[in-house]
């Protein structure tokens, strides 16, 4: 029988992160303990749960009958305090700009479908997290990467983005702080940013702001918050900095000071009631993380940052490996300084797994181009399993280097 065919854009679609995991599950399957500093995931790591009333409220939820369907753009309770957190960040957002879905990939997706048309541009950062080059080719959009400086602790290229900038640009993504960099864009570059997309109408900012929670140098700001014109569609939920994400809750929230948001705010309603609604118990989950006092995420981030410490002094000893210090996430993408590596991030990561068994994702599946060379490494794992993995890279270099 002949094959039935799949259409060519879900083949394109790559996942670099959970695309390593398959040969570390088969590691896994003969016996081998793998170190895991792949993926983004707080809870695959100890130390850093889901806080305690927000499971409760969950399962009260679940066990109050709360099972049924939600409103489709959120329960209304949650939209509103997500637009007060908002508020908080600075910038006058309403429960009715709020609309709560299954995680920001929801809400990219359906973001997608509401804006872009064949022939579309993507302007997103090079690297970055990969959905935003897999998605918009679904909906016969093209990303366009513009350059981060990777020496200088990958910051906006102000010339790049200006050049790349066109009438065919629908969407500018800002991932602040970023994934995989771990840069932190502050104030007067965002600043610099909206004055630049100020000359394109059509184009919308999203601000995927879902670490803003971990950010080590104080200087992340919401984009909304700094915009008095272009509109920005803000993305964020429970994944990262409220630590559930198994969840699948997040929002976007639409900050639309000029009204030009209408037609697309229309699109957006019509695709979230035709797919029904997000979770509700979880929505009720995340409620209670919204209203209940959150100093303990100050602690989280004291631990994190605690991490990202260790990792930072490590590499600093190890020949073959160089980073800029990320100021906010969990993620830092490592430079590979010996000739061997420089052209071969993927096969880097195969044979570093097959000989030490830990795990990294290689920085190509970030941007084919921005990010070779490079590895993303996840620094949430406890401070001796750090060192264990840092111990293993250093001897599998080392060992390389005279080969
Ligand atoms: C920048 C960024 N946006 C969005 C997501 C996914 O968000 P969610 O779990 O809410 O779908 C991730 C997950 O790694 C991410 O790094």
């Amino acid at each position: 029988m002949p094959e039935i065919p799949a259409t060519q854009r879900s083949l394109n679609i790559e996942y670099a992160i959970r695309d390593v995991v398959v040969p570390a599950t088969e590691l896994e399957a003969q016996g081998h303990s793998i170190i895991k500093l792949n993926i983004g995931d707080p809870i695959a790591y100890p130390g850093l749960p889901t806080p305690a009333h927000m499971v409760e409220a969950f399962t009260r939820a679940l066990n109050d009958g709360r099972n049924g369907y939600s409103p489709s753009y959120g329960l209304p309770e949650l939209r509103n305090a997500i637009a007060q957190d908002e508020k908080r960040k600075g910038w006058p957002a309403t429960s009715d700009d709020v609309y709560v879905c299954h995680g920001v990939t929801e809400a990219l997706q359906i973001l997608f479908q509401a804006t872009l048309e064949e022939g579309d541009q993507v302007l997103a950062p090079g690297p970055h997290y990969p959905p935003y080059m897999a998605y918009p080719q679904m909906y016969g959009a093209d990303t366009i990467e513009y350059q981060l400086d990777s020496a200088g602790g990958w910051a906006l290229d102000f010339d790049d983005i200006e050049s790349k900038m066109n009438e065919r640009v629908r969407l500018f993504v800002l991932i602040n702080p970023n994934n995989p960099t771990g840069a932190v864009v502050g104030k007067d570059d965002i600043d610099r940013l909206l004055n630049i997309l100020k000359k394109w109408p059509d184009c919308i900012l999203v601000a995927d702001e879902i670490y803003d929670g971990l950010d080590f140098s104080n200087r992340q700001v919401s984009a909304a918050s700094c915009s008095d014109s272009t509109p920005v569609v803000t993305m964020n939920g429970v994944s990262k900095v409220y630590y559930a994400p198994g969840w699948r809750i997040g929002y976007m929230a639409l900050h639309d000071p000029e009204s030009t948001l209408t037609s697309v705010r229309d699109g957006i309603e019509r695709i979230l009631r035709s797919r029904l609604c997000a979770s509700t118990p979880a929505q009720l989950g995340f409620l209670a993380g919204l209203e209940q006092d959150r100093s303990w995420m100050q602690d989280y981030s004291h631990t994190v940052k605690q991490r990202r410490d260790v990792c930072l002094e490590r590499i600093a000893t190890i020949e073959g490996l160089e980073v800029e210090a990320p100021e906010g996430a969990f993620y830092m993408f490592v430079r590979l300084t010996d000739a061997h590596w420089k052209d071969n991030d993927k096969e880097f990561v195969l044979q570093l797994l097959h000989e030490e068994h830990v795990l990294l994702v290689h920085g190509s599946g970030f941007s084919r181009d921005k990010g070779k060379g490079h590895v993303r490494l996840v620094f949430l794992p406890d401070i001796p399993t750090l060192h264990e993995a840092f111990d293993r890279i250093d001897s599998f270099l080392k060992r390389h280097r005279k080969m």
